[in-house]
């Protein structure tokens, strides 16, 4: 009886490590080929910045169709985070707000709309970029923004922010 009892016990253990082994089953891995397109990551000074390029008249129509049921028509009104402003019911809207332009663009680029992240083009996304930032009064309604431009807008709250990769360079916290 005991050997039995031992040997079923085994066979639980061994069953239950041989399930831990194979992993819960979430997820695949992807292609090398679908990497890129999960994998974009633009840095404050703009390296990743694709090519392309777009201006606000441009977003103009865009922001209309794909973003303004939920930021508002003129980016102000809302009902959801507004992206223009700031107003008395949003303080820091993000093209305002966010210390670099660039990061605007890799937010918007990797998860807007929010039911269709990633389905707009390089030259879209710069495009809803420019509206947002000219919206803002940051830049001329027909200047360009690309992978030069868009890194040279200096954000009016970009002093106000601490960076703390400069504070502790390599150092962990
Ligand atoms: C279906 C609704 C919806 C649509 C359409 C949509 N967004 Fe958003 N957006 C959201 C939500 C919800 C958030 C907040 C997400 C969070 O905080 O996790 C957000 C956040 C943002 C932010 C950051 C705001 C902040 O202050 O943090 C930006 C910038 C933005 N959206 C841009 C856009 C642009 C550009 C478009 C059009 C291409 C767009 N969104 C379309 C729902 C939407």
């Amino acid at each position: 009886m005991r050997v039995l009892k031992a040997t079923i016990l085994t066979a639980a253990c061994l069953a239950a490590l041989a399930a831990r082994a194979e992993g819960p089953g979430l997820g695949q891995p992807l292609s090398p080929e679908e990497i890129p397109f999960y994998a974009t990551h633009i840095l404050p000074d703009g390296t990743g910045l694709p090519e392309g390029g777009g201006t606000a008249v441009e977003g103009a129509e865009l922001f209309a169709t794909l973003c303004a049921a939920c930021h508002g028509e003129t980016g102000i009104e809302g009902p959801i985070e507004p992206v223009v402003g700031p107003n008395e019911t949003f303080a820091r809207p993000a093209g305002r707000y966010w210390p670099y332009a660039t990061t605007l663009f890799d937010y918007t680029r990797r998860s807007m709309p929010f039911h269709q992240p990633k389905s707009l083009e390089d030259d879209e996304v710069y495009a809803v970029t420019a509206y947002i930032l000219h919206r803002n009064g940051l830049i001329g309604e027909n200047e360009r923004m690309d992978s030069e431009s868009l890194p040279a807008v200096v954000m009016p709250n970009r002093e106000n922010v601490i960076s703390l990769w400069d504070l502790q360079g390599d150092e962990p916290y």
